[in-house]
C-alpha cells in the first residue's frame, strides 16, 4: 500500500529553537489550554451525535486540529474561531466516506481512537501520520478491531499507514495486553457502533475520559471493578461543554514552581479527574503543599483551582498502576528529579519508549547533557536527588513533552540552555514559552 506521509505543522515548527535562562522563582496565576485527551474525544463523539455541539476552551494544539481535520474529512462541518470555541455538526452514527486519507499528523490518540470509529463505517479509510506516528505500534488496536470484524492492512511492523475496511462490527470481550486509554477508547467507540455489548477489562486503570465523554453525549456505559461495557447502536445527543484545562500541560508549571522555595503558583480551571491527577500526589511527596479550591463537576469531569507552595520532601518511587496514571508526566518529573531532595525511581514505564519519541532515551540524553547522574533501566530510571546541573544544548527529539520538560529543568540550571526544535510544543501547547516567561522571576 502506498500512502503519502503526512506533512504536519510540526514538520515546519520543529525548525525553531529557544534559549531558556535560569530563574529565581515561579509566581502568579495561569489558565492552561483545554485538555487534549478530552478535546479529542469530544470532537470524535460530536461527529457521531445528531446535531450541533459547541465547545469552549477546546485544545489549541496541532494534535486536536488533526482530529478536527479528520472529522471534517468524514463529512462533519467544523467551525473554529481560534479562541478555543469550536462548533461541530454531527451526522449521527453513519459518517461520510472520506475522499482523502485521514491525516492524523503526530497524534497517536487521533489514529488509535478514530480507528475505532471508522472500523464501524460502511467504507474504507486510510489513516496516515507523520514520521514519528508512522513508527508507533498499532497492533494494539488492529487486534481488537479485527476481532470485531474490521479488515485492516498496515505497513511493516503493524504501523501506519493503515487501510481500514469498515463493516457492521460485532461486540467482543477484550483484555488489552498493554494499559492504554487510547486502546480502551478505541474499543468503546467501536463498541458503540457494533451489534451487542462490548466489554473491556483493564488490569490497571487508565484515564476514563472515553467513558465520561460517552455518558456526556447521552450513551449508557456500565462500569464494574475492572471492566467497562457499552451496548452498541446507541444514539448520541450533541453536547455543549467547556473543556477543562489540561493537567498534563499544567504539570510543567507545577513542576517548575516546585523547583524554587519561594514559588507561589495558582492554576485555575484545571482538570482534576483522579485518573489524571496522580502528579499532585508525587509533588506532595516532593514536599509541596497543594490545595484544591472551587472544585466542581462538568459533564462527569472534576475541575478546580490548584494552589502550590513548594517544600522539602522525600525520595519517590513510581511503579505499577501509578506509572500508567502518570505516563505523560514522567518526562517532566524525571527532568526535575535531580533538583529534588531524594530523587526519583521510575519502574514499569516501558511504554515511554513508544511515545512521540523514545522518552526513556530522550530524557536520559538531555539529563546527561546537563551533567546529571542518571541510571537508565529497561523500564525506567533511577535519578538521585540533590544534584547541581549546568545549562546545556538539548534536543526536543521532535517531542512536545520533552521540549517542555527540559525548558523547566533549564530554569534551575547554572547558565543558559538551548532547546532545539522547540516549536513542537505546538502539538499540545502553542503558548507554552510565552506563559513560562510570564510566570518566571529572574
Ligand atoms: C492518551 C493516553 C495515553 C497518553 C496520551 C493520551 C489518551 O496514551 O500517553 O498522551 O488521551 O487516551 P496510551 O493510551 O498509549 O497510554
Amino acid at each position: 500500500m502506498v500512502a503519502p506521509r503526512s506533512k504536519t505543522a510540526k514538520d515546519r515548527l520543529e525548525e525553531e529553537s529557544v534559549v531558556v535562562r535560569p530563574a529565581r522563582n515561579v509566581l502568579g496565576s495561569l489558565r492552561v489550554p483545554g485538555d487534549k485527551s478530552i478535546s479529542h474525544r469530544y470532537a470524535m463523539l460530536a461527529g457521531l451525535a445528531s446535531g450541533r455541539s459547541r465547545f469552549q476552551n477546546f485544545s489549541p494544539g496541532a494534535d486536536c486540529a488533526s482530529t478536527l481535520g479528520c472529522m471534517e474529512a468524514l463529512g462533519c462541518k467544523v467551525e473554529r474561531d481560534g479562541q478555543g470555541n469550536v462548533q461541530m455538526e454531527g451526522l449521527g452514527l453513519e459518517l461520510t466516506a472520506p475522499r482523502v486519507p485521514l491525516d492524523c499528523g503526530n497524534s497517536g490518540s487521533t489514529m488509535r481512537m478514530l480507528a475505532g470509529i471508522v472500523a464501524g463505517q460502511r467504507f474504507t479509510s486510510e489513516l496516515i501520520g507523520d514520521e514519528s506516528l508512522s513508527r508507533r505500534p498499532m497492533k494494539r488496536i488492529i487486534d481488537p478491531l479485527t476481532k470485531m470484524g474490521a479488515r485492516i492492512v498496515a505497513a511493516a511492523g503493524e504501523c501506519a499507514p493503515l487501510r481500514l475496511r469498515g463493516s457492521q462490527l460485532h461486540a467482543i470481550e477484550y483484555r488489552p495486553p498493554v494499559a492504554s486509554a487510547q486502546v480502551k477508547t478505541c474499543v468503546l467507540f467501536a463498541g458503540l457502533l457494533a451489534e451487542g455489548k462490548t466489554t473491556l477489562f483493564e488490569a490497571a486503570r487508565t484515564r476514563d475520559h472515553g467513558e465520561l465523554a460517552l455518558r456526556a453525549f447521552g450513551a449508557t456505559v456500565e462500569h464494574a471493578r475492572d471492566s467497562v461495557s457499552i451496548q452498541g447502536r446507541q444514539t448520541l445527543r450533541p453536547l455543549e461543554a467547556a473543556v477543562p484545562g489540561d493537567i498534563s500541560s499544567a504539570a510543567f508549571f507545577l513542576c517548575a514552581a516546585a523547583l524554587f522555595p519561594e514559588s507561589n503558583l495558582v492554576i485555575d480551571g484545571v482538570l482534576l479527574n483522579p485518573t489524571r491527577s496522580a502528579l499532585l500526589d508525587v509533588l506532595a511527596a516532593f514536599g509541596c503543599r497543594i490545595s484544591m479550591l472551587q472544585v466542581e463537576e462538568r459533564h462527569g469531569e472534576l475541575v478546580g483551582t490548584i494552589l502550590l507552595l513548594p517544600g522539602k520532601g522525600r525520595p519517590v518511587v513510581i511503579s505499577g498502576a501509578q506509572t500508567a496514571l502518570l505516563i505523560d508526566e514522567l518526562p517532566v518529573l524525571a527532568a526535575i528529579a535531580p533538583f529534588t531532595e531524594g530523587g526519583i525511581e521510575v519502574r514499569d514505564a516501558e511504554e515511554l519508549r513508544v511515545k512521540e519519541s523514545d522518552r526513556l532515551g530522550s530524557v536520559t540524553k538531555n539529563l546527561r547533557m546537563m551533567g546529571a547522574e542518571v541510571e537508565q533501566r529497561v523500564d525506567g530510571w533511577l535519578i538521585p536527588g540533590g544534584q547541581a546541573l549546568h545549562g546545556a544544548e538539548m534536543d526536543s527529539f521532535g517531542d512536545h513533552r520533552i521540549a517542555m520538560a527540559f525548558a523547566v529543568a533549564a530554569l534551575r540550571a547554572q547558565g543558559d540552555s538551548l532547546i532545539r526544535d522547540s516549536g513542537c510544543v505546538a502539538i499540545s501547547y502553542p503558548g507554552f514559552f510565552a506563559d513560562l516567561e510570564r510566570l518566571v522571576e529572574r
